[in-house]
Order: structure tokens, then sequence, then C-alpha cells
């Protein structure tokens, strides 16, 4: 008998080109008069920004621009100051009705926590775990900007705790955006690098997410169909960023692999991958993409031979329908990363070996490895960790031509 479950979402989601010009009016209908918008340089710079203010003002929302977030991982430091930025002595200024944040995972989590702090108060480090808020957050509009951590639809925080060189999670519904706006002509300007290193962690997320013990047929259909998008898209979205088919795609890739762990759960793909960028502080996603195929092989003795020849199904690969299903999948995504100049190795990603052990303890108490398919020991956490680092003498080993389609 499967358990009974339930699923969470933001309840509106607007989707596709053009898509931001509901921004104003669906906030006017809700009666909101004050934004706090909350967002990065650079998307001012590039005139994302621009592009909301100016909504915003046409819908006669007054708002302030907090823009001080550093990229590419949100930090604790980066919440304080942006509480800070509207609050004196913890009390808040002025009268935000709502908070909008402009951008990727990064900006969506730093703004979702200053939103948990205006109503819940304390700081963010009380609410580490899950279902800590005892209040709703002030409303949330989330205005992605590019295709990867699918942050906006999720009910997950992370951001990075320098002092216990981890990334924090805090998780509940509560955290969940009121509005989401996914236009991908805001995802255009994002640069190759960005491009990459956000939309492998679709890739990352979606088969944590359909081989997680939270899956459910309905996050499998959302985990199968990011992947198929995924695997259809990347090629054509890195080499031209302003493909806006291919970037169509992708927001729905990075938006449906969000919702599938959002409800499923993830791995040890990210307990890791939160402990070597919380040191390290590289991109989230690209660290991902390099744990991947290590965290895969690693919990394979543990996932139905059914997952393999689905996922390989749905990459588009030929002949997986057997128990090989597993070494395609597996080489079909070293493929995409050595494709996409992912790197092989950890080391590459900042990780060092006298921090392998801590690093392993802390991923062991990440909540993310609660769906995990395969229970590890920290013995198991130290030897996956060293396997992904010490690659160059290791998976030099012959590989199939997975892409070959
Ligand atoms: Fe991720």
């Amino acid at each position: 008998m499967k358990k009974s479950t339930f699923y969470h979402m933001p309840s509106i989601n607007f989707m596709g080109v053009g898509c931001l010009s509901n921004l104003g009016k669906e906030c006017v209908a809700r009666g909101y008069k004050k934004a706090l918008l909350v967002t990065d340089k650079n998307l001012v710079k590039l005139g994302i920004v621009e592009k909301v203010e100016q909504i915003l003002k046409d819908s006669d929302i007054s708002y302030t621009v907090y823009d001080g977030i550093e990229q590419p991982n949100p930090n604790v430091a980066d919440v304080k100051n942006g509480y800070k930025y509207i609050s004196k002595n913890n009390v808040i200024k002025k009268n935000y009705d709502f908070v909008v944040s402009i951008g990727g995972g990064t900006n969506h989590d730093t703004a979702r926590a200053i939103a948990a702090l205006v109503t819940n108060g304390r700081s963010i480090e009380d609410y580490e775990g899950l279902n800590k808020l005892t209040k709703p957050i002030l409303p949330w509009v989330a205005v992605n900007t590019n295709a990867g951590s699918g942050a906006h639809v999720t009910m997950v925080g992370i951001v990075g705790d320098d002092s216990r060189k981890t990334k924090m999670n805090f998780t509940d519904p509560k955290l969940l955006a009121t509005i989401t706006i996914d236009d991908p002509e805001l995802h255009v300007t994002a640069p190759r690098e960005v491009t990459i290193s956000s939309g492998i962690d679709i890739l990352a997320q979606a088969v944590e997410a359909f081989v997680a013990l939270n899956a459910t047929p309905y996050t499998d259909a959302l985990a199968l169909g990011a992947i198929k998008l995924f695997v259809n898209n990347i090629r054509n979205v890195v080499a031209n960023g302003n493909d806006l088919d291919a970037r169509y795609n992708m927001a729905f890739a990075g938006a449906m692999a969000g919702s599938a762990f959002n409800n499923a759960g993830l791995g040890h793909v990210h307990t890791i991958a939160h402990q070597i960028g919380g040191s390290s502080y590289r991109h989230h996603g690209l660290i991902s993409g390099v744990l991947l195929p290590y965290v895969l092989e690693f919990n394979a003795p543990a996932i139905p031979i059914q997952k393999f020849n689905e996922m390989a199904f749905a990459m588009g690969l030929e002949g997986a329908t057997g128990d090989n299903a597993v070494q395609i999948v597996l080489n079909a995504i070293r493929e995409i990363n050595a494709e996409l100049g992912i790197p092989e190795s950890l080391s590459e990603m900042g990780a060092k070996e006298e921090n392998v052990d801590y690093h392993a303890k802390m991923a062991l108490k990440d909540i993310a490895g609660m769906t995990n398919p395969r229970q590890a020991t920290l013995e198991d956490m130290v030897q996956l960790i060293k396997t992904a680092m010490r690659v160059e003498s290791q998976t030099k080993k012959q590989r199939e031509p997975a892409l070959s389609r």
C-alpha cells in the first residue's frame, strides 16, 4: 500500500514570452502598494530591474530597490544586509506590502529569507530545518531571470553559512512565492557560463527527484519531462542565448525540475554540493553537475532498473531496455558534462582533501539527504567525496558515445 501524499507549489505561475506584463495587474488586484525589490547590481546594469520598475510605476506601486546581493551564492550576510536595509533596530522602516525578487536562485532565496524575517523576526539561522516558521511570510513575487535552480517554485531556501562552511537549508510551505513570473525574454541576457552552470542544476535536480524516496507518479512526470526538455534544449540555448524557443523550453525544464524536487526531495548530490559550495563559493549548479554521475553511480544499486530505463528513454538514448541502462545513463550524463565543459573533479571546484571528513559529516546532517535512495554511512560519504575528487586516476575509462542520436 502506497502512503498518502500531498503537493506544494505556488498557486499562480506565469510562463512564456511576454508574461512579465502580468506583474502590474496581479499586484494591483491584491491591493499591493509598496514593494521591496531584491536583486543584484548586474541585473540593474542589464536593464532588467528597470523593466520591473516601469511596470510598478505604471501600476502606481511604490518601491525600494535593494541590489546588494553578492553572486554567485547567497549567504547569511546577504540576508542580514537586506533586512538591515529596510529596518532599524529590528523594526521595519517603511510599510512594505510585498517583496519582489528579480534574478535566479540566489536572489529568490535571499528575498524569501527577508520576507520571512519581516513577519517572523529573529534571524534566518533560527529557521534552519523543516517547518520552523510560525507566521506567513510577507507576500513574495518571484520574477525569474534564468533557468536552473527552480527556486522560484520551491519552498526550500538555501543560504551559505560562512561560520560553519556549509549551506543552511530552511524549508517550509510558508516560503512559497505568492506569484511566479518566468519570462524567457528576461533569460536572454544570462551569459553562456551562467546558462551552463544554472542549466546543469536542472538535470541534477530532475534526476535526484526522479530517484528520491518520496517520488510519486506526479513528481516522476515532472522530473522526466524536465530531463527530456533539458537534453533537447541545452545545446541550443548554450550555442545561442537569444534562441527564445530554447529559452522557453529551458524555463519549463527548470520549473518542472524545481516542482519535482520540491515534492519528491533530493539526495546526496545536493547534500555534498551544499558543503563544497559553502566553503569554496563556486557556483552551486556547476558543483551539482560535477557530482551527479558519482552520486547516481553510488545510488544505482538502490534504484529500480525501470527508473534507469525511463531516464534513458527521456534522454532519447536507444537500447537501454535492460540492466545496461545504468551504464548508458551514467555515460550520457558524463558526455553532457564533457560537452558543456563541466569539470570532472570536485578538486576543480575548490574541494580540499583535508576537509573531506568535515564535509562528509555535515552532508549527512543536511535534510536534502532524507530522501536519498541509498542509505550512506559516514565511511560511504567520505569515500564518495574522495572518489569525486580523485577523478583523474579513476574515471579515464571507456565511454560509449551516449549522445549520438
Ligand atoms: Fe540544485
